[in-house]
């Protein structure tokens, strides 16, 4: 039976998180935990072993659906705990896109998987941005949305907003991972900052605010200022938490990560889920996360994007 295995990275985000969706700038940095699929030819629909109809994973019902895949057998195997804020949902879809293509010999760039991963990120969450998935497939670091970063890796458009995503070149700096444990989905968190931002002139502002805080940001990050893009990561969690987003184990992981770090911050949807922190010493950040009854993770980043790691 042929197989191919692919690999996509997930992510954390630096700043911007939730303002992206409405077509605000965001930076991201891919991270060395990865999602892995399997794909083996098969005379049935298999998932880990057993025969599934997906019914519960739209994200690969929606793949191979696009590719007219029928009877396959799918294995994973991730680094990234589902619903961490980790994106470990936009790696699987990179990394099953490309093993699929793989597969089945149809020939994939970046911009074939970034288009499929998307579209089967959209038709699980029904909302959302293109920005996980880019940074999954792309891999190293990625921006949205600033406007003089030159010439795209991509744009992609849908109800109105537009997303132009370049590749950053991210000094080396370490992140601290702080995970409460908390599982959360993205898209009812997406939906409820919508429902808030659509009827409150308030929220609307608050949107427009970490959109200001992310350009500068970075250029922190550009400028290698961790100082600087300490201070902003914990404005923009106060802002994202103003948004109803953040959560009290959340708050308590970051206000004591923030204690001794440049900065911390809620990463992704939020809800739960993780936080991040910005340090030159991470071992005493973890041991900070730790007592206050997170899990933490120091993370590298630079890492590749989408990878076919193996064929047979
Ligand atoms: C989730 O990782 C990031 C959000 O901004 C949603 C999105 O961009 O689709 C909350």
């Amino acid at each position: 039976m042929r197989s191919a295995t692919a690999s996509a990275p997930g992510k954390f985000v630096v700043l911007g998180e939730h303002a992206v969706v409405y077509g605000k700038p965001a930076v991201v940095l891919a991270i060395d935990r990865r999602f892995r699929c399997t794909v083996t030819e098969s005379s049935r629909l298999l998932l880990n072993g057993m025969p599934d109809d997906l019914s519960l994973h739209p994200h690969m019902r929606y793949i191979l659906g696009e590719h007219e895949v029928h009877s396959i057998s799918i294995g994973t195997d991730s680094d990234l705990p589902s619903g961490s804020g980790l994106g470990s949902s936009a790696a699987l879809s990179a990394a099953l896109s490309c093993a699929v293509r793989t597969l089945i010999g149809k020939p994939a760039d970046e911009k074939d998987i970034i288009d499929e991963a998307y579209e089967a990120e959209f038709s699980a969450q029904g909302i959302g941005s293109p920005m996980d998935t880019s940074a999954s497939v792309h891999g190293r670091g990625i921006t949205v949305n600033i406007p003089s970063d030159g010439d795209p890796l991509w744009t992609i458009e849908r109800n109105g907003n537009k997303w132009e995503v370049c590749d950053i070149h991210a000094p080396e700096m370490t992140f601290v991972v702080g995970y409460t444990g908390i599982k959360a989905l993205t898209g009812p968190l997406v939906e409820k900052v919508r429902r808030y931002k659509d009827r409150n002139r308030f929220a609307k502002d608050i949107v427009d605010e970490i959109g200001s805080i992310t350009l500068d940001g970075t250029d922190a990050l550009r400028r290698n200022d961790r100082v600087r893009l300490g201070e902003l990561m914990t404005a923009d969690h106060k802002l994202l938490s103003i948004l109803g987003v953040s959560g009290p184990e959340l708050n308590r992981l970051v206000d004591a990560a923030a204690e001794c770090s440049y900065g911390a911050k809620l990463t992704g949807a939020g809800g739960g889920g993780s936080m991040i922190a910005l340090t030159d010493e991470p071992e005493k950040v973890c041991e900070t996360i730790r007592l206050h009854g997170g899990t933490p993770m120091i993370v590298k980043t630079g890492v590749p994007g989408v990878t076919v790691d193996k064929t047979s």
